[in-house]
């Protein structure tokens, strides 16, 4: 009875070693870029989030023919450590740095010498179609409306939730009043974030595929959808406009507040001090009075 009821067993470990085996030889077939990630998926996740391919310049360069104005070996050495080209002092290096307004391109994480080559071969190949599909996003210069804004506070508040099934914003950031009591402190204050990462079209490109550590981890398999991102825009510019105009009364306000709080607090500190003086003083005073006796 036993014999027969192993068989099937040994079976099922014979095929789980095959598998094991062939899919050992299946990594080790492809080389490093291709087994880590397709070069389009790579680029969309870390890199599209600064730069477009022929749809101009955001936070960082449009690639677009970047192999043409500078040599493979130097981008190659760049794309590994941006920093340290950065800080070499090469004066190519520096007019990109002046160009991005002092901000240095981070080093992307998996990042190797064939990773980046398959990444300035797919830019190449991107850079010959009449519209590469990293053109950027197209976003209208028309003023929003506050209809948009209206629509915008809902999402970001998840009052309207997000088509994907992404978490509602004010879970882990504030924007001007909108969730000024109760809003997450995860994430940045998001008021000013136009002047950071330099306006609609950076901002909204930004979002499409967030680059950073936990905006990635939160968004990759929940993307923003276009027509989130502009209403979600619209609220920003809102909050920003709002929160310049507040910005001078704020001052005054805080000067009052800050006046008025000085005074209360010198107040009760003196009445305390007051009991504190006499109770020093008395024992020492009778202290003494009792010693000149
Ligand atoms: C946070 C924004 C950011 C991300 C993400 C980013 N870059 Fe950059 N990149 C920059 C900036 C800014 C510069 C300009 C140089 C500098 O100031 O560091 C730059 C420069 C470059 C250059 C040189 C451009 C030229 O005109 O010579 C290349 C090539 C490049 N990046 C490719 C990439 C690739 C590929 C990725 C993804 C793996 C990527 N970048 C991700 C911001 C970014
Ligand atoms: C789970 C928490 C979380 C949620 C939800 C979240 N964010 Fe973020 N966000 C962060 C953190 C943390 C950062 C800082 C960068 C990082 O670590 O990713 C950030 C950064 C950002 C930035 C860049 C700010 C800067 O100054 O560079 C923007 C823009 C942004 N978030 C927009 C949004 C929007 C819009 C939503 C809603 C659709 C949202 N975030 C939802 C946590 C979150």
């Amino acid at each position: 009875m036993a014999p027969s009821s192993n068989k099937p067993h040994a079976a099922r470990r014979g095929q789980g070693i095959f598998l094991l085996l062939s899919s050992v030889s299946l990594l080790l077939a492809f080389p490093a870029a291709a087994r880590a990630q397709q070069p389009a998926d790579y680029f969309r996740q870390n890199c599209m989030s600064c730069h477009t391919i022929g749809g101009g310049r955001i936070t960082g360069p449009d690639l677009k023919e970047v192999t043409q104005r500078k040599d493979r070996a130097w981008l190659t050495q760049f794309l590994q450590n941006p920093k340290v080209v950065m800080d070499s002092g090469d004066a190519y290096a520096l007019q990109l740095q002046q160009e991005a307004r002092g901000v240095v391109m981070p080093t992307v994480p998996g990042m190797t010498p064939d990773v980046a080559r398959a990444l300035l071969d797919f830019i190449d190949a991107e850079s010959k179609l009449p519209k590469s599909q990293f053109a950027g996003l197209t976003i209208t210069d028309r003023p929003f409306t506050s209809v948009d804004v209206a629509a915008g506070r809902n999402l970001f508040l998840g009052k309207r939730p997000l088509a994907n099934g992404g978490p509602s914003c004010v879970s882990c950031h504030t924007l001007g009043t909108i969730g000024a009591l109760g809003g997450g402190r995860l994430g940045p204050d998001l008021t000013r974030v136009y002047e950071r990462l330099g306006g609609r079209k950076s901002v909204g490109t930004w979002l499409m595929a967030p680059a950073t550590p936990t905006m990635q981890a939160v968004f990759r398999k929940t993307p923003l959808q276009s027509d989130e991102i502009l209403p979600l825009l619209a609220a920003i510019e809102d909050a920003a406009s709002k929160g310049r105009q507040a910005d001078s009364s704020a001052q005054v306000n805080f000067f009052l507040l800050g006046f008025g709080g000085m005074m209360l607090g010198l107040a009760v500190l003196g009445t305390l001090w007051r009991g504190r003086f006499q109770a020093v003083r008395r024992p020492l005073v009778r202290g003494e009075e009792r010693g000149a006796r």
